[in-house]
């Protein structure tokens, strides 16, 4: 340590001792962030050859198939292991009944068949929700303004199937509907698929900071345009979880544990870090938690003003989110995170 200039007191408790080199640091630090924890949202569209910039987030891309591929192979050759797909699905295509989610080779399975052939192992996590298919713009099926719990089900468990199929290592329902982790799981064991795992959306809150995702989708239930029916709610307050709430989301870890979910998520993640680390302490499985559009953004919007340091700001969001008890972290930093890592 750099002697002090000024007169030196009998402290016996001196905690700075522990941050004086680099290397005394690295030995007290107590989390350690890898690219072994990085799961890495990608979105995918339609077309060859092509790759479109989500307006809100700066630098991530809608990819077609082809050029996801190359996306997941540079991904997988920065060690990181597994990926999280979303479809831009076209307006055109979207119904109240999101039939198209089901139809067996549309994009999203075509993509996951095209991911596994090229880098089998590479983990592809498929999102059983029905909101880029929706042309209401929710996760579930709209009657009379409402969501419907049972019926949206009944899709997620076809979507489930048709996602293992397509060759999915892992489903994840991000929708909130209740009970749908334990008929998913029965519907996969039923069609043949008992090794495919599930990871649930367990504490999803209504959430302003899913905007810029929504953007990414074209799937926000406010859209004017797409609410031909002014009955449909413009919120998900009804089925994801109150921002007020915490106690609610170990009673939605219970159920879904119970239900056989193989991992959990809390999400967002940086607004709701007490909450991860509640769902840490109740839980026996690997917790994930979504560091979401909106957190990526605020960062990312923030150092393109030059008012924020990018790269430091997402390490430390990162570093916290695995300090409150996140095993694992899906991230739109994911890439740029590894190559850090590394560096
Ligand atoms: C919908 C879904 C959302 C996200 C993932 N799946 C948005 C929503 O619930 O409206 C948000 C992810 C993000 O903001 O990065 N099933």
């Amino acid at each position: 340590m750099a002697p002090d200039d000024g007169p030196r007191h009998t402290l016996p408790l001196r905690p700075r001792r522990l941050r004086a080199t680099e290397n005394i640091r690295r030995m007290a630090r107590e989390t350690r962030l890898s690219t072994d924890d990085l799961i890495a949202p990608l979105f995918v569209m339609d077309g060859a050859n092509e790759r479109e910039e989500v307006s809100s987030m700066p630098d991530t891309y809608r990819h077609t198939i082809d050029r996801l591929v190359d996306k997941a192979e540079t991904l997988h050759d920065l060690g990181i292991p597994a990926i999280a797909l979303f479809p831009a699905i076209p307006d055109a295509k979207k119904t109240s009944d999101a039939a198209y989610a089901l139809e067996p080779d549309h994009l999203y399975p075509n993509a996951v068949r095209a991911l596994k052939d090229a880098v089998p192992e590479l983990l592809v996590i498929t999102d059983t929700a029905l909101d880029p298919y929706n042309s209401d713009g929710h996760d579930g099926i709209v009657r009379d303004g409402e969501i419907q719990n049972d019926a949206t089900i009944d899709v997620m468990r076809q979507m489930a199937v048709l996602h293992a199929e397509a060759g999915a290592d892992v489903v994840a329902p991000s929708d909130m509907m209740d009970g749908r982790v334990g008929l998913i799981r029965e519907a996969l064991d039923d069609a043949g698929h008992p090794d495919t795992a599930i990871l649930s959306y367990t504490a999803k809150y209504s959430s302003a900071y899913y905007g810029p995702f929504r953007d990414a989708l074209d799937s926000a239930p406010t859209d004017e345009d797409k609410k031909a029916d002014k009955e449909i709610p413009d919120n998900k307050d009804t089925y994801q979880m109150d921002p007020a709430n915490g106690e609610e989301a170990v009673r939605e870890l219970r159920l879904d544990l119970n239900e056989g979910a193989d991992m959990v998520m809390v999400k967002p993640a940086l607004p709701y870090l007490d909450v991860i680390h509640r769902v840490q302490a109740a839980s026996d499985v690997p917790v994930a938690a979504y560091n979401v559009s909106g957190e990526y953004a605020m960062i990312t919007a923030a150092a393109q003003n030059g008012w924020l340091d990018r790269r430091n700001c997402a390490m430390e969001a990162l570093t916290g989110i695995r300090r409150a008890g996140a095993d694992v972290i899906l991230t739109y930093f994911a890439e740029d995170a590894a190559r850090w890592l590394s560096a």
